[in-house]
């Protein structure tokens, strides 16, 4: 697998499969899941409410993923998992790495190939970068997956350098 680390925005990018930050309610947010649901259109919303109605009437548990079209974007599919909002009094880690794990599970049965991830639960959710960005390296570089190209999308500059950083670390290398 490689891993590429890119500044850019996740609704652009060309890849078999985005990862949403979405919420629990799969019903669309603000900052990625927003923009994922304004450019990729209705068709998206529409699979998420089917998947709540048939799936999780009770909304998809943190640390989870489940697919829907890709709608208008670029990607064939958007992948929506629920990262943990931090709390300094816990340790989530675990559910952050298992958005992950679990995206790229679903991934494989996809047969997606190529899936770019943003820097989940570091925007509304509060993780600090710093925390996030080596538990989502990890994770992916830990995966057993079929997954050829792992892209993490970073929006600004502080993600970029947490991101660069923390694959340096996890690899000896630059992203
Ligand atoms: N492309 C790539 N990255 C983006 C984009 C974009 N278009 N928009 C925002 N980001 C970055 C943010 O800068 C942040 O680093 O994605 C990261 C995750 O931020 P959020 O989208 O706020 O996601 P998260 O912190 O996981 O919070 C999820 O926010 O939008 C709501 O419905 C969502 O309730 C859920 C919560």
């Amino acid at each position: 697998m490689r891993i590429e680390l890119v500044r850019g925005d996740i609704t652009s990018q060309e890849v078999d499969a985005v990862v949403n930050a979405a919420n629990s309610s799969l019903l669309g947010g603000g900052g990625v899941d927003g923009a994922i649901h304004r450019r990729g259109g209705p068709a998206i919303l529409a699979e998420c409410r089917r998947i709540r109605e048939t799936r999780y009437p009770d909304g998809l548990p943190t640390g989870q993923a489940v697919a829907t079209t890709g709608g208008d974007l670029p990607a064939r599919w958007v992948i929506h998992t629920v990262g943990p909002v931090y709390a300094r009094s816990q340790d989530r880690s675990a559910l952050l790495a298992s958005c992950h794990t679990e995206s790229l599970r679903v991934a494989d049965e996809l047969g997606a190939r190529s899936v770019a991830f943003p820097a989940v639960s570091t925007g509304a959710y509060g993780y600090p970068l710093d925390e996030a960005a080596p538990i989502a390296v990890r994770a992916v570089l830990g995966a057993d997956t079929q997954v050829e190209v792992v892209r993490f999308v970073l929006f600004d500059e502080a993600a970029e350098r947490a991101f660069d950083r923390a694959l340096r670390e996890a690899t000896g290398q630059p992203g």
